[in-house]
C-alpha cells in the first residue's frame, strides 16, 4: 500500500508542480487578453452611445440649453454599465455632467485619460468624443463606463481557469497512475516470469511462450549475459580464493547451504565389519569412491547409506541400522541397507558389474544384460531411495548419489522428495552413444539419472558423451553451452568435477628412506634394487596384464635390469564371485609366474604379485618406497592411485607412469603418459623412469604435487555443493517470486 502511494506520488507531484507553474503563467495572460476584449467592447458601446446622443445634444449646446442636455444625459445613463456622461466646452469647462460624477475627472484629465482607459480604483473607462457642427468644435462629450464588471468577470475567468487546471491535473494524474500501475504490474510479472524461466539462463533454450511484456524482450539478452557473467565470476572467484580444506568445506556448508543435511548413497560402505577371532574387526575397502567421499563426510557429518556387506555388520548397528563412524571417533552416521543373496547377485554382481561396468569401460569384455538382473537392479534402487526418504529429516535434503549402481535412485528420490537437491556422481567413464545403445534399458537409466539436479563426471569428455547419448535416445532439450538437459520442465546440469584425494595434512610418519628400507626388507630386495609399484583392485580394466607384459618387454629390451628390477603388484581381490574376475585372476597369476620363470636370475624376481587386501598405511609405504608407480588402466574414470602416489611423495622423488585412458591423465601432465596397449612404449617409459635424473623427477613431482594439493577432494565436493547451493537459492527465490506474483495478482 505504502509502495503504491509512494509510486503514485512520484507521478502526481511533478505533474501538480508543472500544472501550477503553467497556471501561474497562463492566468495573467488570460487576464490581459480578456481586459483587452472588454475595453474594446466598451469603446464600441461608447461609440454607439455617442452616436445616439450626438444629434440630440448639438442643438441645445449651440443654444446653451444645458438643462436639456442634462435631461438627455440622465435618460441615457439608464444603461447599467454607463456610469456617467459629461460635456466639456472648448475652454475646458465641465458644463454638464450626470451624478454621481467621478471626482478626479475633469475636462483636462479626461483627455489625458483617454489613453489610460482606467481612471481610478473605481475602474472606470472614459471615452472622449468631439461634438462639431459645420466643422466647428462645439465641445466634447465624456462617456464614462463602469468597468467593475470586467474585474468580476476577470476574477470569474481566473477561478474557472485555475479550476480547469486542477481538474485536468487530477484526471491526468489519475490516468497516469493507473496506467503506470498496470504497466508496472505487467513488467514486474514479466521480469518474474523471466527470472523463473530456465530459458533465461540458457540462450538456446527457447521459451515456448513469448515474454509477458514484449517491452521486456530486449532485457532477456542483457539478463542472460549478466547471469552468465555473475556465475562464471563467482565460480572463478571460488576457484581462485578458496584454499580447499575440511574447514573450508564445513564453512561452505554452513554459509551456502545453511547447514542443510547431507545424505550420501553408495553401494560400497566406508567401514566394513568382519567377524574376527576376538569379535568384529573393521576393514576399509579398496575403493576410489570411498577414498574420496569418506574425508568429505568426516568434514560434513550427515548420513551415509550403503550396503551392509560385512559378515559382522549386523552385529554392530543399532535398531535403526545405524552405526557411528569412524568407529574410534564417530563424526557421521553409516546407515546400512541389507540385501539378500539373490538381490546382491542380481543387482550388484549381475546388472552393475556384468552389465554396466563393461558397458561403460572400453576394456573388450562383453556386457551381459539379463532381465532378472534388471528387475533386481530396480528393486534395490527403490530400496535405497526409500532409505534416503527415511533418513531425511527435512523435505529438501542434499542427496549425493554415487556411481553406476544407482542410476535410478535420483528419479525415485525425486518422486518422493521433489524439493531435494540431488547430486549424482558417475565415478566411471560414460561411453559414446553407440556403445551405450547396447543396453536394453538405456532409456530408463538415462531418465533415472535425469532425476538429479546435478550430474557429475570426472571429465568434460564424459559429459559430452552423456549429452550425445541423451540426444540419441531421449526426448529432451539439450543446451550444450550451459551443459543442461531439460526433460518435462526439470533441468539437470551436467558438469565435470574431477575427483581427487584428501591432501595429507602432514607427511606420513617416518622418512621416505625409512619406508623404502622397511618395504625392501619385507620384500627381501637388496638396497640397490629398483622398484616399481602397481596398486589396483584385481580388475580387467586396470591393465594389470599389459603392465606385466611391459615389464617383460623391458627386460627383453634392456636386459641390464634383469635381477635388478621388480614390479610389486598389489592386487586387492574384487568381485571374485564373477567368473570373468576369476578367469582374470587366474590369467594374472599365470602371466606373473611365466615372466618370473622366463627371467629367473640370482636376484629377486621381476614380478611380485600380492593378491591380498592391504591397508592404507601399507599401500602408502609402498608408494613411498618405490622408484616408479605404474598406472596402466585400459579405461578409468579418474584413478586415484595416481593422485595418492603423488600425495605420499613429500620427498619430491619418484616417477608416475600414467595411462592416457585414465581421467587423471587430463590433469597430471608431468607424468609419463602412455598407451597401455602399446607394450613397447610402456616398457620404454619404465626404462626412462628408472634412469630419470633426480632433478627432473623433482621438477615433475613438485608440479604435480602443487596441482593435487590445490585440486583436492574437498574442492571436488565443494564445487558440487557450491553449485547445489546456487540451485537451492535459485529454487527458493523462484518459489518466493511465485508467492509474490500470486499475492500481486490476488
Ligand atoms: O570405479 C568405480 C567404483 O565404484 C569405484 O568408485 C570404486 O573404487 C570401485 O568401483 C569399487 O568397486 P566395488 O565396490 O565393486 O568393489
Amino acid at each position: 500500500m505504502i509502495r503504491t502511494l509512494r509510486l503514485s506520488l512520484r507521478f502526481v507531484l511533478p505533474l501538480a508542480i508543472a500544472l501550477f507553474l503553467m497556471a501561474l503563467l497562463v492566468v495573467p495572460w488570460i487576464d490581459t487578453l480578456t481586459t483587452r476584449w472588454f475595453v474594446r467592447d466598451v469603446e464600441i458601446r461608447a461609440q454607439l452611445v455617442g452616436n445616439s446622443i450626438d444629434d440630440a445634444i448639438t442643438t441645445p449646446l449651440v443654444a446653451g440649453n444645458y438643462p436639456a442636455i442634462e435631461q438627455r444625459f440622465q435618460r441615457t445613463i439608464g444603461d447599467e454599465r454607463l456610469y456617467a456622461l459629461g460635456l466639456c466646452l472648448p475652454d475646458g469647462t465641465l458644463a454638464v455632467h450626470t451624478d454621481p460624477w467621478p471626482v478626479p475627472l475633469d475636462c483636462r484629465t479626461a483627455s489625458e485619460a483617454r489613453t489610460a482607459r482606467s481612471l481610478s480604483d473605481e475602474a472606470l473607462h472614459v471615452s472622449v468624443r468631439a461634438i462639431t457642427r459645420d466643422g466647428k468644435e462645439l465641445g466634447s462629450l465624456l462617456i464614462v463606463h463602469d468597468m467593475s464588471f470586467m474585474q468580476r468577470r476577470s476574477a470569474d475567468t481566473r477561478f474557472w481557469v485555475i479550476g480547469l487546471f486542477v481538474m485536468a491535473g487530477l484526471v491526468i494524474a489519475g490516468i497516469t497512475v493507473l496506467v503506470a500501475q498496470l504497466s508496472l504490474r505487467g513488467w514486474v510479472a514479466g521480469v518474474r516470469e523471466m527470472l523463473r524461466d530456465e530459458t533465461l539462463r540458457d540462450e538456446t533454450l527457447r521459451s515456448p511462450t513469448a515474454p509477458a511484456s514484449p517491452e521486456l524482450a530486449p532485457l532477456i539478452g542483457d539478463l542472460r549475459e549478466m547471469l552468465r557473467d555473475i556465475e562464471s565470476e563467482q565460480r572463478l572467484h571460488d576457484d581462485m580464493t578458496l584454499h580447499w580444506t575440511p574447514h573450508t568445506l564445513r564453512k561452505l556448508l554452513r554459509e551456502q547451504l545453511s547447514g542443510d543435511e547431507i545424505i550420501v548413497v553408495s553401494n560400497r560402505e566406508p567401514y566394513i565389519h568382519e567377524t574376527g577371532a576376538n569379535g568384529p574387526v573393521v576393514r576399509r575397502p579398496a575403493s576410489g569412491l570411498v577414498t574420496a567421499v569418506e574425508p568429505v563426510m568426516r568434514a560434513c557429518s550427515g548420513t551415509w547409506i550403503a550396503h551392509g556387506s560385512g559378515s559382522a555388520d549386523r552385529e554392530t548397528v543399532d535398531a535403526r541400522d545405524h552405526v557411528g563412524v569412524p568407529t574410534n571417533n564417530p563424526s557421521y552416521t553409516l546407515r546400512r541397507v541389507w540385501l539378500t543373496k539373490e538381490e546382491e547377485e542380481g543387482y550388484y554382481y549381475g546388472f552393475a558389474n556384468e552389465g554396466m561396468w563393461p558397458l561403460c569401460h572400453i576394456a573388450h569384455v562383453r556386457p551381459v544384460f539379463r532381465s532378472s538382473d534388471w528387475e533386481y537392479y530396480q528393486l534395490v534402487n527403490r530400496r535405497f531411495a526409500g532409505a534416503v526418504v527415511n533418513e531425511a529429516k527435512t523435505e529438501d535434503p542434499v542427496v549425493l548419489v554415487q556411481d553406476y549402481h544407482f542410476a535410478l535412485v535420483p528419479h525415485f528420490v525425486r518422486e518422493r522428495l521433489p524439493r531435494a537437491t540431488i547430486i549424482m556422481f558417475w565415478h566411471i567413464p560414460w561411453p559414446n552413444p553407440e556403445s551405450f545403445g547396447i543396453c536394453p534399458w538405456k532409456r530408463e537409466l538415462i531418465e533415472g539419472l535425469l532425476g538429479s539436479d546435478i550430474l557429475g563426471f570426472h571429465t568434460r569428455y564424459h559429459c559430452k558423451n552423456f549429452l550425445e547419448t541423451v540426444d540419441r535416445f531421449v526426448e529432451a532439450r539439450i543446451e550444450y553451452e550451459s551443459s543442461t538437459v531439460t526433460v518435462g520442465g526439470r533441468a539437470t546440469r551436467v558438469e565435470a568435477y574431477p575427483i581427487s584425494i584428501a591432501w595429507p595434512e602432514a607427511p606420513p610418519e617416518g622418512t621416505v628412506a625409512a619406508a623404502r628400507a622397511e618395504v625392501f626388507a619385507q620384500a627381501g630386495l637388496p638396497p640397490a634394487h629398483r622398484l616399481a609399484v602397481g596398486v589396483d583392485r584385481l580388475d580387467y580394466t586396470k591393465g594389470i596384464i599389459e603392465r606385466m607384459r611391459a615389464v617383460e618387454r623391458l627386460l627383453e629390451l634392456h636386459p641390464e635390469w634383469i635381477g635388478r628390477f621388480t614390479l610389486i603388484q598389489i592386487a586387492a581381490p574384487s568381485r571374485s564371485s564373477l567368473e570373468e574376475y576369476q578367469r582374470f585372476e587366474a590369467q594374472v597369476r599365470e602371466i606373473a609366474t611365466e615372466i618370473n620363470v622366463r627371467f629367473d636370475s640370482p636376484g629377486p624376481e621381476p614380478v611380485r604379485l600380492l593378491v591380498e587386501h592391504h591397508d592404507s598405511a601399507s599401500v602408502i609405504q609402498h608408494y613411498r618406497a618405490c622408484d616408479v608407480c605404474v598406472v596402466t588402466s585400459l579405461h578409468d574414470g579418474m584413478n586415484l592411485v595416481a593422485k595418492e602416489f603423488i600425495g605420499s611423495r613429500d620427498d619430491e622423488r619418484g616417477v608416475l607412469i600414467l595411462s592416457q585412458f585414465a581421467g587423471a591423465a587430463r590433469e597430471l601432465h608431468e607424468a609419463l603418459i602412455v598407451n597401455p596397449y602399446h607394450i613397447d612404449q610402456v616398457a620404454e617409459s619404465i626404462h626412462t623412469a628408472l634412469t630419470m635424473p633426480d632433478s627432473e623427477q623433482q621438477a615433475r613431482m613438485r608440479s604435480m604435487r602443487q596441482l593435487v594439493r590445490e585440486f583436492n577432494v574437498f574442492r571436488w565436493a565443494g564445487r558440487m555443493l557450491l553449485d547445489a547451493g546456487r540451485l537451492r537459492r535459485r529454487a527458493r527465490l523462484r518459489a518466493r517470486l511465485g508467492e509474490d506474483a500470486h499475492e500481486l495478482s490476488a
